[in-house]
């Protein structure tokens, strides 16, 4: 191999003088730096990730997914943004407006994700100033493979390159699943997703849909994710997982999920939660019983609440459900504690959550397929036998009284019973 001939000592000489200055140059710039930074901290280089206040309570708002699946349109997504702004949504907290699969069609020539430009004839930006326009925020989807679960293209070898887009179009919330990901690092795949988001200098939330597969409640803050799911897919049932019609393995009801969650409290919190799914409240499949009961657990769990019914034509019945602000206000609950599962015997459960207070919300489930008594006793709430708390029911909006020790009620067949129970 050859070298190129080296420098003469003049070339050397003069070399040397030059790095002198430069240095000197260099010295006085950082100075310079550390003075503006140091009298402006706003304009300070900061290591804190634009992404690192996101979410301090759990996300709300609504995807498209669990009612129309890959009929996404910018029509249909506009005409949302507008009813949950008149429906009372928005009042009530739901921010989000997010487009789930099949928004993609294809990359371009430079490899840019190119969005269905029948569906979306405006692009995708056009869409999220329209959601921004309304004071709501805008999600997109994407996946860590090589391909969506709909494949369509999916993130892999993109990642910076997606993220300065989605950044361009004002995108708030990506929700980042987990198909054709072949023999990907999962925490690896997620923190560079989020590495790029962070990169991108708009602070996005994360969520991280893996379906609990590598656990990721065991990672998912520290690579800074805001949410990661922690099972497969919802359905629209009450209880029983549901081989999907290729054979594999498997939908879940609601108390399918909910008995996923058990042992799970601990890892969330303000700004990273676990996600038991969307919800599936008003989409036909279950009674209002029992959309009260997926509702009143995912608020006790501090679950995301994101809609996924049609909220263009909602009965009243639904609405109520999704608008009852003292239930969402046991799910936004500033401390950020998640509830467990305090009691069990046979179909009747206690769930407790920890609010900000000091009181505790409670949901008294009856799973089974009668009505029967559930009682909650003090101590599984952590307050001594002795104590004289308020009770105050949720769902009908109404002061029950102070009892000592224990609270009882009668509760219908996969129905549940919502208190605050309050010292
Ligand atoms: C996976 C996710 C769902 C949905 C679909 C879209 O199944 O878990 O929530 O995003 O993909 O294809």
């Amino acid at each position: 191999m050859r070298f190129p001939p080296s420098p003469t000592s003049d070339t050397n000489i003069r070399m040397n003088v030059c790095m002198k200055w430069a240095r000197i140059v260099l010295a006085l710039s950082s100075t310079l730096l550390i003075f503006l930074a140091a009298a402006n901290p706003q304009a300070a280089p900061s290591a804190v990730p634009p992404s690192a206040n996101l979410a301090l309570t759990p996300p709300m708002g609504w995807n498209s997914w669990n009612k129309f699946a890959c009929n996404v349109s910018e029509d249909m997504i506009r005409s949302m943004a507008d009813a949950v702004v008149k429906s009372g949504m928005k009042d009530a907290g739901y921010v989000y407006v997010n487009i789930d699969d099949c928004w993609q069609v294809s990359r371009d020539a430079n490899g840019n994700i190119v969005a269905d430009p029948q569906r979306f004839p405006h692009g995708m930006k056009a869409v999220g100033d329209y959601i921004h326009s309304l004071g709501l925020k805008f999600g997109v989807y994407s996946d860590a493979g090589s391909k969506t679960c709909a494949g369509r293209p999916g993130g892999l070898g993109h990642e910076y390159q997606d993220a300065l887009q989605y950044a361009a179009w004002g995108v708030d919330y990506l929700k980042y699943d987990w198909c054709n990901a072949s023999t990907q690092d999962a925490r690896a795949s997620y923190a560079n997703m989020r590495a790029a988001l962070d990169a991108s200098g708009r602070p996005i939330v994360l969520s991280i849909c893996e379906w609990g597969t590598a656990k990721p409640w065991l990672w998912g803050a520290e690579v800074g994710g805001n949410l990661w799911r922690t099972t497969g897919d919802i359905q629209d049932h009450w209880s029983g997982r549901k081989k999907w019609s290729d054979g594999s393995c498997c939908s879940n009801g609601v108390l399918d999920i909910v008995d996923q969650q058990v042992g799970l409290q601990s890892y969330a919190g303000p700004g990273h939660w676990n996600d038991p799914d969307m919800l599936e409240v008003g989409n036909g499949g279950m009674t209002d019983t029992e959309y009260r009961s997926h509702f009143s657990l995912w608020a006790i769990l501090a679950a995301p609440l994101i809609a996924g019914n049609d909220l263009r034509d909602m009965r009243p019945e639904i609405h109520d459900i999704l608008t009852n602000k003292e239930v969402i206000a046991v799910d936004q609950d500033a401390v950020g504690r998640e509830g467990e599962r305090v009691a069990k015997n046979g179909d009747l459960e206690v769930w407790s959550k920890q609010m900000k207070d000091g009181s505790r919300a409670v949901v008294l489930l009856n799973r089974g397929g009668s009505e029967q008594e559930v009682g909650v006793k003090w101590e599984d709430l952590g307050y001594p036998g002795n104590l004289s708390a308020s009770v105050r029911d949720l769902w009908q909006h109404k002061d029950l009284g102070k009892f000592t020790g224990r609270f009882s009620a009668s509760v219908a067949s996969h129905g549940v019973v919502m208190v605050s129970v309050k010292p």
